[in-house]
């Protein structure tokens, strides 16, 4: 649904809340989950502020209340937390939302831009992602890592697992990137699925497979299988992704601390051919023993 979509009146609730940098992709997943109709962000010596714009309602304590009640679940607290109701005609709403959301370029190759923004003609692939509630509109350091992986791994593959595919970024960036790549894209939660598959479309590819399920589901091997999850949840799926790959693994979503478990999950069937790092997070692209 676009912003103009779920303008109601001219109120809104504007809530601001300083976390300190690590938080900052979870508070977003939060918002978002919360229904959130678009956030700004600023960086600053205190940590990272963001700004939310919700519909105003009756009730304006429930939300505080559910903001905290979900960071407290994932372990942190707000540094700050306030909000305020305020005012925009349509238009001036349209223009802020519009303003906080920018195109951006991963690699050489990629070019990511919303709906209101234009492709890149300096780059062979763009991608059409505006923000919703699925992970994935590429503005994480984990998610571009992949992307940068995918760059120089897709060209000399045929077939692609895509495994936790959010909004389906990396798949459609791999499809464009290699029209003839064969990819089959999973999440465990629908509405991922659901949000991939519009952007599947609003991207005009249609090759694609995807499903709602588990990697368990899965028979066929794959040249390569990319996975941006968390450490723990990779290193549950070792044994699986071991099975499923046949040339290649790309994983990402640790940070430095974390690679060293990951690699050993993976390191009886694959060795390391590359790391990729950016703000703490790291990606590894693996090569099967086999291949070597
Ligand atoms: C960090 S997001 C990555 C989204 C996108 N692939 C990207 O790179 O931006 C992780 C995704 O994996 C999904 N996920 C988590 N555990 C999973 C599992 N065991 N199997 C499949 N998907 C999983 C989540 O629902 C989420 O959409």
């Amino acid at each position: 649904m676009s912003a103009d979509e779920r303008f109601v009146g001219n109120a809104f609730l504007q809530v601001e809340i300083l976390v300190s940098a690590p938080c900052r992709e979870s508070l977003l997943e939060i918002l978002w989950e919360l229904e959130t109709l678009g956030c700004e962000e600023t960086e600053g010596s205190e940590g990272v502020r963001l700004t939310a714009f919700f519909p105003a309602s009756d009730e304006t304590g429930r939300l505080r209340r559910q903001i905290l009640s979900r960071c407290k679940e994932q372990g942190w607290e707000p540094l700050q937390l306030s909000q305020k109701l305020i005012h925009f005609s349509p238009q001036e709403w349209l223009d802020r939302y519009s303003e906080s959301v920018k195109a951006f370029a991963v690699g050489d190759s990629f070019f990511i831009y919303p709906s209101w923004g234009d492709p890149s003609p300096a780059h062979p692939v763009n991608v059409l992602l505006d923000p919703g509630h699925a992970f994935g509109t590429g503005t994480h350091e984990s998610t571009q890592l992949c992307l940068l992986a995918l760059e120089s791994t897709v060209p000399g593959v045929s077939t692609l697992l895509d495994v936790g595919t959010g909004s389906g970024i990396l798949t459609i960036a791999a499809q464009k990137l290699n029209p003839l790549l064969s990819v089959l894209a999973f999440d465990i939660d629908l509405l991922a699925v659901e949000a991939a598959r519009v952007n599947f479309l609003k991207n005009r590819i249609d090759g694609p497979n995807l499903f709602v399920g588990e990697l368990g589901a899965v028979a066929s091997q794959f040249d390569l299988v990319v996975a941006n999850l968390t450490a723990v949840i990779i290193q549950e799926l070792a044994s699986e992704i071991s099975r499923l790959a046949r040339k290649y693994v790309i994983v990402a979503g640790f940070t430095g601390e974390q690679g060293p478990f990951v690699l050993d999950s993976l390191k009886e069937d694959f060795e390391l051919l590359q790391t990729l790092s950016r703000n703490g997070w790291l990606c590894y692209k693996l090569r099967s023993w086999r291949e070597s």
